[in-house]
C-alpha cells in the first residue's frame, strides 16, 4: 500500500450526536464504531474532450484519478493544488453536483451518488457549499434575506416569519446586522458578501461545508477575517470543512490535515506543520516556497504607524 492509497483519517472520535437530520436516521448498534462524517473512496472523474474528427473516438481527460480520504466530524481537511489539479472537480463530486466515473462519496455511511433523487434532496441540508466568487455566486436581483433562505426552499415549507427569524440568526452568526437582510449584494464589500455566502451555507445547519477557494478573491486582511469567522463557527457548531485552495497558507489556518493534489492524484498528505517543515514531494515543496514569508523586522526598527 503506497502512502497515496492509505486511508486518510484526520482524527479519531465520534461525531457529535446532538445534530439531527435525514442522514442520522440509520440505527447503529452500540458496539458499531461511528462512521467518519465523510468517506471518499477511489474517486475518479474523466471528462470527454471534443472529438478530433467525425469518426475518431472521443478522448478523455482524467480530471481526478482515484482519490481516497476520510474526515471525522468537527475536523477540517484541506485540499491544495495548482490550477487544473482537480480541486473543483473533487468539490463538485463531494457535493453530488457531478457524477463520478468511478468511486464513492459517503456522508455518514450513505453513498450520495446512489441515493434516490428525493433522498438526495433531503440529504442536501447536511452538506452545503461556499464558492470562490462572492460577486458571481450571489444573485444581484435578490435581497440578502432571499439569498440566505434559498437552501431552505428544498426542505419542508416554513412560515415566512420563521424563515426570516432563521435568516436573522445566521446573519448574526456571521457578524452581519438584521438590517442587512433587506439589502442587495451590491451594497456589500467582498468580505461581507462572503459572509452572506457563509450564512447561506449555514442556514440548514449542515454537518459539512465544502468551501472551494472561499477567500482567494479577497484582500489578504479580509481573508484572515473570513477564515477566523469560519474557525469560530466551527468551534460553536462543530461543522466540518472541506477547504479547497491553491494556497497552502490558507488551508493551514483552518485545517488539521492537508491533502496535496496534482494532476488529479494525491501526491502527499499530512498536517500543515509537517508539510511546511518537511515537505516530501517536490511539488509540495514548490507550494511551500510559493507561500510569502514575513521576515521579522531587524531589532531597533521603529514599529509605529507608517
Ligand atoms: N466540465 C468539464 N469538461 C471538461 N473538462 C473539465 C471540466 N471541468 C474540469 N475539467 C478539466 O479537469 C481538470 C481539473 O479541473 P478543476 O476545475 O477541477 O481544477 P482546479 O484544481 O479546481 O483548478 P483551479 O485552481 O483553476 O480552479 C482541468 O484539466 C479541467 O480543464
Ligand atoms: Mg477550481
Amino acid at each position: 500500500m503506497t502512502p497515496q492509497d492509505a486511508p486518510f483519517s484526520i482524527a479519531v472520535g465520534a461525531y457529535p450526536t446532538s445534530a439531527s437530520g435525514p442522514l442520522h436516521s440509520k440505527p447503529r448498534g452500540l458496539d458499531e464504531p461511528a462512521p467518519p462524517l465523510l468517506r471518499v473512496t477511489d474517486l475518479a472523474r474523466d471528462y470527454p474532450l471534443p472529438r478530433a474528427g467525425l469518426f475518431t473516438p472521443r478522448a478523455q481527460v482524467p480530471a481526478l484519478r482515484g482519490v481516497s480520504f476520510q474526515v471525522t466530524a468537527g475536523r477540517s481537511l484541506g485540499i491544495v493544488g495548482e490550477s487544473g489539479s482537480g480541486k473543483s472537480t473533487l468539490a463538485r463530486l463531494v457535493m453530488a453536483l457531478d457524477t463520478p466515473t468511478r468511486g464513492t462519496v459517503e456522508l455518514l455511511g450513505r453513498n450520495l451518488h446512489t441515493l434516490p433523487a428525493a433522498a438526495l434532496r433531503a440529504a442536501r441540508r447536511d452538506f452545503q457549499m461556499v464558492f470562490q466568487d462572492p460577486y458571481g455566486s450571489l444573485d444581484p436581483r435578490q435581497t440578502v434575506e432571499r439569498i440566505v433562505a434559498e437552501p431552505l426552499h428544498m426542505l419542508a415549507p416554513a412560515p415566512r416569519a420563521q424563515q426570516r427569524a432563521q435568516v436573522l440568526q445566521v446573519l448574526d452568526q456571521v457578524g452581519l446586522r438584521s438590517a442587512d437582510a433587506d439589502k442587495y449584494p451590491h451594497e456589500f464589500s467582498g468580505g461581507q458578501r462572503q459572509r452572506i455566502a457563509i450564512a447561506r451555507a449555514l442556514i440548514t445547519r449542515p454537518r459539512l461545508i465544502v468551501a472551494d477557494e472561499p477567500v482567494s478573491a479577497l484582500d489578504v486582511s479580509v481573508q484572515a477575517q473570513v477564515l477566523n469567522l469560519m474557525q469560530d463557527l466551527q468551534e460553536h457548531s462543530g461543522v466540518t470543512y472541506l477547504l479547497i485552495s491553491h494556497d497552502l497558507a490558507v488551508v493551514s489556518h483552518l485545517c488539521d490535515e492537508v491533502l496535496v493534489l496534482r494532476e488529479g492524484a494525491v501526491v502527499e498528505r499530512g498536517t500543515p506543520q509537517a508539510l511546511f517543515s518537511d515537505p516530501q514531494h517536490p511539488y509540495t515543496r514548490a507550494l511551500v516556497d510559493a507561500v510569502p514569508r514575513v521576515e521579522p523586522a531587524p531589532t531597533g526598527t521603529p514599529t509605529g504607524p507608517l
